[in-house]
Protein backbone atom coordinates (compact mmCIF):
# COMPACT_ATOMS: atom_id res chain seq x y z
CA UNK A 1 0.00 0.00 0.00
CA UNK A 2 1.09 3.56 -0.57
CA UNK A 3 2.20 5.80 2.36
CA UNK A 4 2.84 9.59 3.04
CA UNK A 5 5.70 9.45 5.37
CA UNK A 6 7.09 12.58 6.91
CA UNK A 7 11.16 11.47 7.10
CA UNK A 8 12.21 14.95 8.74
CA UNK A 9 11.17 18.03 9.40
CA UNK A 10 10.10 19.66 5.89
CA UNK A 11 10.26 16.65 4.23
CA UNK A 12 7.52 14.42 2.53
CA UNK A 13 8.01 10.78 0.78
CA UNK A 14 5.41 8.55 -0.84
CA UNK A 15 6.70 4.97 0.32
CA UNK A 16 5.31 1.51 -1.15
CA UNK A 17 4.70 -0.88 2.37
CA UNK A 18 2.85 -3.85 3.50
CA UNK A 19 -0.52 -3.68 4.14
CA UNK A 20 -1.66 -4.04 7.70
CA UNK A 21 -2.70 -7.27 8.83
CA UNK A 22 -5.69 -7.61 11.87
CA UNK A 23 -3.95 -8.79 14.91
CA UNK A 24 -5.16 -9.23 18.71
CA UNK A 25 -7.09 -6.77 19.72
CA UNK A 26 -7.08 -4.55 16.36
CA UNK A 27 -8.92 -4.08 13.57
CA UNK A 28 -7.99 -2.18 9.84
CA UNK A 29 -9.19 0.43 8.57
CA UNK A 30 -9.32 1.69 4.46
CA UNK A 31 -8.76 5.12 4.76
CA UNK A 32 -10.95 7.42 3.42
CA UNK A 33 -10.69 10.96 4.91
CA UNK A 34 -7.53 12.74 6.78
CA UNK A 35 -8.23 15.61 7.94
CA UNK A 36 -5.27 18.10 7.93
CA UNK A 37 -4.58 19.61 11.48
CA UNK A 38 -2.07 22.62 13.59
CA UNK A 39 -0.40 19.35 15.23
CA UNK A 40 0.83 18.25 11.59
CA UNK A 41 1.71 21.20 10.36
CA UNK A 42 4.03 21.57 13.47
CA UNK A 43 5.31 18.19 13.41
CA UNK A 44 6.08 19.41 8.92
CA UNK A 45 7.78 22.27 10.04
CA UNK A 46 9.63 20.70 13.03
CA UNK A 47 8.42 23.02 15.56
CA UNK A 48 6.42 20.17 17.46
CA UNK A 49 8.66 19.01 20.81
CA UNK A 50 9.59 15.47 21.15
CA UNK A 51 9.01 14.61 17.72
CA UNK A 52 10.40 11.61 16.28
CA UNK A 53 11.26 11.50 12.38
CA UNK A 54 10.55 9.39 10.23
CA UNK A 55 7.06 9.82 11.01
CA UNK A 56 3.43 9.05 9.57
CA UNK A 57 1.41 11.81 10.16
CA UNK A 58 -2.57 11.95 10.24
CA UNK A 59 -5.26 11.57 12.99
CA UNK A 60 -8.34 13.19 11.84
CA UNK A 61 -9.47 10.01 9.78
CA UNK A 62 -13.07 8.54 8.52
CA UNK A 63 -12.68 5.19 7.27
CA UNK A 64 -14.26 2.21 6.36
CA UNK A 65 -14.19 -0.70 8.46
CA UNK A 66 -12.23 -3.76 6.71
CA UNK A 67 -12.10 -6.57 9.23
CA UNK A 68 -11.16 -7.08 12.93
CA UNK A 69 -10.53 -8.91 16.46
CA UNK A 70 -12.87 -7.89 19.01
CA UNK A 71 -14.47 -5.25 17.39
CA UNK A 72 -17.81 -6.92 17.49
CA UNK A 73 -20.71 -5.05 16.01
CA UNK A 74 -18.35 -3.21 13.43
CA UNK A 75 -19.35 -4.58 9.61
CA UNK A 76 -17.22 -4.59 6.56
CA UNK A 77 -17.59 -1.44 4.75
CA UNK A 78 -19.33 0.28 8.14
CA UNK A 79 -18.04 4.23 7.51
CA UNK A 80 -16.51 4.54 11.05
CA UNK A 81 -13.90 7.24 12.92
CA UNK A 82 -11.67 6.65 15.95
CA UNK A 83 -10.60 8.26 19.03
CA UNK A 84 -6.52 8.48 18.42
CA UNK A 85 -5.69 8.82 21.36
CA UNK A 86 -4.36 4.87 22.72
CA UNK A 87 -3.79 4.59 26.04
CA UNK A 88 -2.66 2.00 28.80
CA UNK A 89 -5.81 1.45 30.41
CA UNK A 90 -4.27 0.63 33.95
CA UNK A 91 -2.83 4.12 35.38
CA UNK A 92 -4.72 6.27 37.62
CA UNK A 93 -6.00 8.62 34.95
CA UNK A 94 -7.31 5.49 33.16
CA UNK A 95 -8.43 4.01 35.95
CA UNK A 96 -10.69 7.43 36.66
CA UNK A 97 -12.03 7.21 33.11
CA UNK A 98 -9.35 10.13 32.11
CA UNK A 99 -8.27 8.00 29.14
CA UNK A 100 -8.01 11.43 27.34
CA UNK A 101 -4.95 12.24 29.96
CA UNK A 102 -3.04 8.65 30.14
CA UNK A 103 -0.12 8.98 31.77
CA UNK A 104 1.54 6.92 29.16
CA UNK A 105 -0.54 8.33 26.37
CA UNK A 106 0.03 7.29 22.53
CA UNK A 107 -1.42 9.82 20.24
CA UNK A 108 -1.72 8.07 16.65
CA UNK A 109 -0.34 10.06 14.14
CA UNK A 110 2.39 11.84 16.76
CA UNK A 111 3.72 9.12 19.08
CA UNK A 112 2.81 6.25 16.75
CA UNK A 113 2.07 6.01 13.00
CA UNK A 114 -1.19 7.47 11.82
CA UNK A 115 -3.15 8.05 8.72
CA UNK A 116 -1.48 8.58 5.72
CA UNK A 117 -1.78 5.81 4.36
CA UNK A 118 -4.49 3.42 2.78
CA UNK A 119 -4.86 1.32 5.79
CA UNK A 120 -4.48 1.94 9.19
CA UNK A 121 -4.30 -0.72 12.16
CA UNK A 122 -6.11 0.45 15.07
CA UNK A 123 -7.01 -1.25 18.38
CA UNK A 124 -10.13 -2.08 18.18
CA UNK A 125 -11.35 -0.06 21.20
CA UNK A 126 -10.51 3.23 19.57
CA UNK A 127 -13.49 2.53 16.63
CA UNK A 128 -16.49 4.82 16.46
CA UNK A 129 -19.67 3.98 14.26
CA UNK A 130 -20.56 6.01 11.48
CA UNK A 131 -24.17 6.51 12.27
CA UNK A 132 -24.99 7.71 9.01
CA UNK A 133 -22.51 10.38 9.04
CA UNK A 134 -20.18 11.33 5.83
CA UNK A 135 -16.75 11.02 5.47
CA UNK A 136 -15.94 14.70 5.59
CA UNK A 137 -18.07 14.55 9.00
CA UNK A 138 -16.46 11.79 10.25
CA UNK A 139 -12.86 13.05 9.86
CA UNK A 140 -14.26 15.98 11.65
CA UNK A 141 -15.55 14.37 14.68
CA UNK A 142 -12.01 14.47 16.48
CA UNK A 143 -11.44 18.19 16.16
CA UNK A 144 -14.93 19.11 17.02
CA UNK A 145 -14.75 17.08 20.31
CA UNK A 146 -11.53 18.98 21.49
CA UNK A 147 -13.65 21.75 21.50
CA UNK A 148 -16.90 19.89 23.11
CA UNK A 149 -13.96 18.48 25.95
CA UNK A 150 -12.87 21.92 26.51
CA UNK A 151 -16.73 23.16 26.95
CA UNK A 152 -17.74 20.30 29.06
CA UNK A 153 -14.58 21.23 31.36
CA UNK A 154 -15.98 24.37 31.60
CA UNK A 155 -19.08 23.05 32.38
CA UNK A 156 -20.99 25.88 30.23
CA UNK A 157 -24.55 26.74 31.88
CA UNK A 158 -27.22 28.66 29.79
CA UNK A 159 -27.24 31.96 29.26
CA UNK A 160 -23.57 32.59 30.54
CA UNK A 161 -21.16 34.50 28.51
CA UNK A 162 -18.33 32.53 26.96
CA UNK A 163 -15.34 34.44 25.59
CA UNK A 164 -13.35 31.80 23.25
CA UNK A 165 -10.10 32.74 22.39
CA UNK A 166 -8.41 31.87 19.25
CA UNK A 167 -10.68 31.24 16.15
CA UNK A 168 -8.96 28.18 14.51
CA UNK A 169 -10.79 25.21 14.14
CA UNK A 170 -10.20 24.21 17.62
CA UNK A 171 -11.55 27.50 18.81
CA UNK A 172 -14.39 27.12 16.37
CA UNK A 173 -15.54 23.88 17.49
CA UNK A 174 -15.62 25.18 20.83
CA UNK A 175 -17.86 28.22 19.86
CA UNK A 176 -20.25 25.68 18.31
CA UNK A 177 -20.11 23.66 21.84
CA UNK A 178 -20.60 26.49 23.75
CA UNK A 179 -23.77 27.35 21.63
CA UNK A 180 -24.78 24.25 22.31
CA UNK A 181 -24.81 24.16 25.98
CA UNK A 182 -27.01 27.70 26.07
CA UNK A 183 -23.82 29.69 26.28
CA UNK A 184 -23.76 33.47 24.53
CA UNK A 185 -20.48 33.35 22.95
CA UNK A 186 -17.93 35.96 22.45
CA UNK A 187 -15.24 34.95 19.80
CA UNK A 188 -11.77 37.02 19.88
CA UNK A 189 -8.75 36.59 17.64
CA UNK A 190 -6.50 39.06 16.30
CA UNK A 191 -7.23 37.94 12.52
CA UNK A 192 -10.24 39.65 11.48
CA UNK A 193 -11.06 37.08 8.64
CA UNK A 194 -10.97 34.61 11.27
CA UNK A 195 -13.54 37.08 13.40
CA UNK A 196 -15.68 37.06 10.28
CA UNK A 197 -15.99 33.31 9.39
CA UNK A 198 -17.39 33.71 13.29
CA UNK A 199 -20.38 36.06 12.64
CA UNK A 200 -20.98 35.08 9.12
CA UNK A 201 -21.24 30.76 8.98
CA UNK A 202 -21.59 30.64 13.19
CA UNK A 203 -23.61 33.04 14.09
CA UNK A 204 -21.50 34.44 16.94
CA UNK A 205 -23.45 37.71 17.76
CA UNK A 206 -20.20 39.02 19.44
CA UNK A 207 -16.44 39.60 17.93
CA UNK A 208 -13.57 41.29 19.26
CA UNK A 209 -10.25 41.98 17.88
CA UNK A 210 -7.85 41.84 20.17
CA UNK A 211 -4.80 43.48 18.35
CA UNK A 212 -7.65 46.77 17.64
CA UNK A 213 -9.97 46.79 20.00
CA UNK A 214 -9.85 48.11 23.48
CA UNK A 215 -10.64 44.65 25.36
CA UNK A 216 -11.44 45.24 28.43
CA UNK A 217 -14.37 48.37 27.46
CA UNK A 218 -15.81 45.80 24.98
CA UNK A 219 -16.61 43.19 27.39
CA UNK A 220 -17.72 45.45 29.67
CA UNK A 221 -20.34 46.53 27.23
CA UNK A 222 -21.34 42.85 26.05
CA UNK A 223 -21.81 41.67 29.17
CA UNK A 224 -23.27 44.63 31.18
CA UNK A 225 -20.31 44.91 33.31
CA UNK A 226 -19.95 41.50 34.57
CA UNK A 227 -17.13 40.05 32.24
CA UNK A 228 -17.44 36.67 30.79
CA UNK A 229 -18.05 33.73 33.53
CA UNK A 230 -16.24 31.60 31.55
CA UNK A 231 -13.35 32.34 29.32
CA UNK A 232 -11.45 29.70 26.92
CA UNK A 233 -8.18 29.63 25.80
CA UNK A 234 -7.96 28.22 21.94
CA UNK A 235 -4.82 30.31 21.04
CA UNK A 236 -1.95 28.72 22.32
CA UNK A 237 -0.12 32.07 22.59
CA UNK A 238 1.57 32.74 26.14
CA UNK A 239 0.68 36.37 26.11
CA UNK A 240 -3.02 35.70 25.26
CA UNK A 241 -3.25 32.77 27.94
CA UNK A 242 -1.74 35.05 30.07
CA UNK A 243 -4.24 38.58 29.27
CA UNK A 244 -6.97 36.30 29.61
CA UNK A 245 -7.14 36.02 33.03
CA UNK A 246 -8.28 39.72 33.29
CA UNK A 247 -11.49 39.12 31.02
CA UNK A 248 -12.63 36.70 33.53
CA UNK A 249 -15.65 37.55 35.74
CA UNK A 250 -15.47 37.51 39.59
CA UNK A 251 -16.05 33.50 40.25
CA UNK A 252 -15.34 32.50 36.50
CA UNK A 253 -13.87 29.85 35.01
CA UNK A 254 -10.88 29.88 32.81
CA UNK A 255 -10.10 26.64 30.34
CA UNK A 256 -7.09 26.04 28.88
CA UNK A 257 -7.80 24.45 25.63
CA UNK A 258 -4.30 25.94 23.57
CA UNK A 259 -1.13 24.85 24.53
CA UNK A 260 2.20 26.78 24.36
CA UNK A 261 6.04 25.98 25.93
CA UNK A 262 6.39 28.75 28.79
CA UNK A 263 5.50 29.47 31.94
CA UNK A 264 2.35 30.91 32.54
CA UNK A 265 2.36 34.34 34.53
CA UNK A 266 -0.58 36.37 36.17
CA UNK A 267 -1.43 38.34 39.50
CA UNK A 268 -2.16 36.26 42.23
CA UNK A 269 -4.58 39.00 44.20
CA UNK A 270 -6.36 39.35 41.05
CA UNK A 271 -7.03 36.07 40.29
CA UNK A 272 -7.59 35.54 43.88
CA UNK A 273 -10.07 37.97 44.42
CA UNK A 274 -12.16 36.87 41.51
CA UNK A 275 -12.32 33.20 42.99
CA UNK A 276 -11.44 31.62 39.92
CA UNK A 277 -10.81 28.40 38.76
CA UNK A 278 -7.92 27.66 35.92
CA UNK A 279 -8.16 24.27 34.10
CA UNK A 280 -6.31 22.57 31.71
CA UNK A 281 -8.25 20.43 28.78
CA UNK A 282 -6.96 17.75 26.98
CA UNK A 283 -8.20 15.70 24.11
CA UNK A 284 -11.63 14.33 24.59
CA UNK A 285 -12.89 11.12 25.61
CA UNK A 286 -15.53 8.90 24.15
CA UNK A 287 -18.53 10.70 25.59
CA UNK A 288 -17.28 13.93 23.74
CA UNK A 289 -17.21 12.09 20.22
CA UNK A 290 -20.68 10.67 21.23
CA UNK A 291 -21.76 14.38 21.93
CA UNK A 292 -20.23 15.37 18.70
CA UNK A 293 -21.92 12.74 16.67
CA UNK A 294 -25.61 13.43 18.11
CA UNK A 295 -25.14 16.96 17.44
CA UNK A 296 -23.99 16.49 13.94
CA UNK A 297 -26.84 14.51 13.54
CA UNK A 298 -29.38 16.79 14.91
CA UNK A 299 -27.62 19.17 12.18
CA UNK A 300 -26.85 21.48 15.41
CA UNK A 301 -23.22 21.66 13.31
CA UNK A 302 -22.54 22.01 10.04
CA UNK A 303 -18.61 21.28 9.59
CA UNK A 304 -18.92 21.34 5.75
CA UNK A 305 -17.87 25.10 6.33
CA UNK A 306 -14.73 24.46 7.71
CA UNK A 307 -12.88 22.45 4.86
CA UNK A 308 -11.33 25.32 2.64
CA UNK A 309 -9.14 23.31 0.49
CA UNK A 310 -9.70 19.64 -0.69
CA UNK A 311 -7.28 17.68 -2.12
CA UNK A 312 -6.61 13.80 -3.14
CA UNK A 313 -3.34 11.92 -1.64
CA UNK A 314 -1.15 12.22 -4.75
CA UNK A 315 -1.60 15.68 -4.08
CA UNK A 316 -0.68 16.23 -0.49
CA UNK A 317 3.26 16.46 -0.68
CA UNK A 318 2.95 19.63 -2.90
CA UNK A 319 -0.03 21.80 -1.37
CA UNK A 320 1.25 20.63 2.41
CA UNK A 321 3.43 23.22 2.74
CA UNK A 322 0.86 26.27 1.50
CA UNK A 323 -1.40 25.37 3.96
CA UNK A 324 1.44 26.70 6.49
CA UNK A 325 0.70 30.20 4.98
CA UNK A 326 -2.00 31.55 7.29
CA UNK A 327 -2.41 34.21 3.99
CA UNK A 328 -3.79 30.42 2.44
CA UNK A 329 -7.10 31.32 3.85
CA UNK A 330 -7.02 27.96 5.66
CA UNK A 331 -9.45 26.64 8.23
CA UNK A 332 -9.92 23.17 7.20
CA UNK A 333 -7.27 21.08 4.53
CA UNK A 334 -9.15 17.66 3.46
CA UNK A 335 -7.67 14.55 1.89
CA UNK A 336 -9.80 12.57 0.00
CA UNK A 337 -8.82 8.87 -1.18
CA UNK A 338 -10.60 7.05 -3.22
CA UNK A 339 -11.40 3.11 -4.29
N1 LIG B 1 -6.48 20.48 24.12
C1 LIG B 1 -6.01 19.69 23.18
O1 LIG B 1 -5.89 18.49 23.37
C2 LIG B 1 -5.64 20.27 21.87
C3 LIG B 1 -5.84 19.54 20.69
C4 LIG B 1 -5.53 20.14 19.47
C5 LIG B 1 -5.00 21.42 19.45
N2 LIG B 1 -4.78 22.07 20.62
C6 LIG B 1 -4.22 23.44 20.67
O2 LIG B 1 -5.25 24.36 20.41
C7 LIG B 1 -4.67 25.58 19.93
C8 LIG B 1 -5.45 26.05 18.72
O3 LIG B 1 -5.34 25.14 17.64
P1 LIG B 1 -5.79 25.57 16.17
O4 LIG B 1 -5.48 24.42 15.28
O5 LIG B 1 -7.17 26.13 16.18
O6 LIG B 1 -4.72 26.74 15.91
P2 LIG B 1 -4.72 28.00 14.93
O7 LIG B 1 -3.32 28.49 14.91
O8 LIG B 1 -5.38 27.66 13.64
O9 LIG B 1 -5.65 29.06 15.68
C9 LIG B 1 -5.20 29.91 16.68
C10 LIG B 1 -5.91 31.24 16.53
O10 LIG B 1 -5.51 32.08 17.62
C11 LIG B 1 -5.35 33.39 17.13
N3 LIG B 1 -4.47 34.15 18.02
C12 LIG B 1 -3.11 34.09 18.11
N4 LIG B 1 -2.65 34.96 19.03
C13 LIG B 1 -3.74 35.58 19.53
C14 LIG B 1 -3.92 36.60 20.52
N5 LIG B 1 -2.88 37.15 21.15
N6 LIG B 1 -5.18 36.99 20.80
C15 LIG B 1 -6.24 36.46 20.15
N7 LIG B 1 -6.12 35.51 19.19
C16 LIG B 1 -4.89 35.08 18.89
C17 LIG B 1 -4.79 33.21 15.73
O11 LIG B 1 -5.02 34.36 14.92
C18 LIG B 1 -5.57 31.98 15.24
O12 LIG B 1 -6.76 32.32 14.55
C19 LIG B 1 -3.20 25.25 19.67
O13 LIG B 1 -2.44 25.73 20.76
C20 LIG B 1 -3.17 23.74 19.64
O14 LIG B 1 -1.90 23.23 20.03
C21 LIG B 1 -5.11 21.54 21.82
ZN1 LIG C 1 -5.99 17.34 15.13
ZN1 LIG D 1 -3.34 5.09 31.24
Amino acid sequence: MKTLVCTTPGQFEYQEGDSPVATKNHSILKIKRIGICGTDLHAFEGTQPFFEYPRILGHELAAEFVEGDNAEGFSKGEAVTFIPYFNCGECIACRSGKENCCTSIKVCGVHVNGGMAEYLSVPSYSLIHGEGLSFDELALVEPLAIGAHGVRRADVKPDEFVLVIGAGPIGLGIMEFARIAGGKVIAMDINDQRLSFCSDKLGVAHTINAMNDDVIERLKEITGGDFPTVVIDATGSLRAINNGFQYMAHGARYVLVGLQKGELNFSHPEFHKREGTLMSSRNATRADFEHVIASMKKGMVNPATYITHRVTFEQVKDDFKGWLDPANGVIKAMVELND
